[in-house]
């Protein structure tokens, strides 16, 4: 059908009819989208004491398959562990889960979000004894990144990091994040950069990284950052090119110096910031760098897609033989 709007955004919007359409997984059940509950008192809305993911799902080369899965899943068990709720699933039943969510619905390109969160119980905060985490798993359609920001770059005003010192775990408590998106929007921007006692941290809901002189350098996975799975991919595939990565404080004057800064997340991939607090950054045009890493990015999501789909082939009679919703 013909896209009104003419940008490949709007084609991707889902449809009413869509959304009626879309299930999830609450608590051992698919559900309807637009029917599924929680309780009030659960603790991820009283408290937001819970933890999520959110993990890209692209269609290469016919083949749907999630992002760096289990890197994913490796972290949900780090940032549960980190706040002590019991992971309810092993990795493969979390994979399993995910690829009947993935299979459930049409879209070639989806964003799967997964959230645990302590349970419901009175409200109180000690953890609650007994309480059963609640686990909610959704995708929606993932629209595609627009290529004028591919080409053309985006760009990033800076702000004083001013969240708590676990920003490494995956928590759902985000207002500070929230508080950092929209001051990039309303400052026209598309994302907030971050620094901490003059160091870049990261960004409201991306990872960031400069470029100077062919070097990479990614601020060091401490307490003052999620340690992105994205970045940590574009980390790997760099050493495999045989660019250098440095993980290393990056202070303000640097990043404002840099040749090149990239964002990286799920859902954005790779982006390059050519414009910070309103001054061009390098070229003032996604780098030569950026170029040739943003192509090997797409050869390796080609390559885990093979992979995740070399690993499926053993579990499909799982999936199939999962009730379906009606
Ligand atoms: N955000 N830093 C922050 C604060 C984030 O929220 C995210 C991701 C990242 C990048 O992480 P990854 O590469 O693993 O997606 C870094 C997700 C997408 C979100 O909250 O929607």
């Amino acid at each position: 059908m013909a896209d009104p709007a003419g940008t490949e955004q709007a084609a991707f919007e889902p449809s009413a009819i869509e959304w009626q359409q879309a299930t999830c997984y609450l608590n051992g059940e698919w559900t309807a989208l637009t029917e599924a509950k929680v309780s009030v008192l659960d603790r991820g809305f009283i408290f937001g004491d819970g933890i999520y993911e959110v993990i890209a799902v692209d269609t290469v080369d016919d083949l749907r398959a999630p992002f760096r899965a289990r890197q994913h899943f490796a972290r949900l068990q780090r940032s549960l562990d980190m706040v002590r709720i019991d992971n309810p699933f092993s990795v493969e039943h979390w994979l399993n889960l995910i690829a009947e969510a993935i299979e459930r619905h049409p879209w070639t390109r989806q964003l799967v979000y997964v959230q645990v969160t302590r349970g419901v119980a009175k409200r109180d905060h000690p953890f609650p004894a007994g309480a059963v985490p609640t686990v909610f798993v959704n995708t929606s359609p993932w629209p595609a990144i627009p290529v004028e920001q591919i080409e053309q770059g985006v760009s990033a005003v800076t702000h004083a990091d001013e969240r708590w010192l676990h920003c490494d775990i995956k928590s759902t408590s985000l207002l500070g994040n929230v508080l950092m998106k929209q001051y990039a929007i309303d400052n026209g921007a598309s994302e907030t950069v971050m620094l901490r006692d003059g160091f870049l941290t990261e960004g409201s809901s991306t990872n960031v990284s400069v470029v100077k002189s062919g070097v990479i350098s990614m601020p060091p996975q401490t307490v003052q950052i999620l340690p992105g799975i994205t970045v940590d991919g574009i980390a790997h595939i760099a050493q495999q090119h045989g660019v250098e990565v440095d993980m290393r404080p990056i202070a303000a004057a640097e990043l404002r110096a840099a040749d090149e800064i990239w964002l990286s997340s799920s859902g954005r991939e790779m982006l390059a910031i050519v414009s910070l607090d309103g001054v061009g950054v390098g070229s003032g045009k996604p780098g030569p760098m950026y170029r040739s890493m943003h192509a090997w990015f797409q050869q390796a999501k080609a390559l885990d897609a093979q992979q995740w789909a070399a690993e499926r082939a053993g579990h499909l009679s799982i999936t199939r033989t999962t009730q379906r919703a009606a």
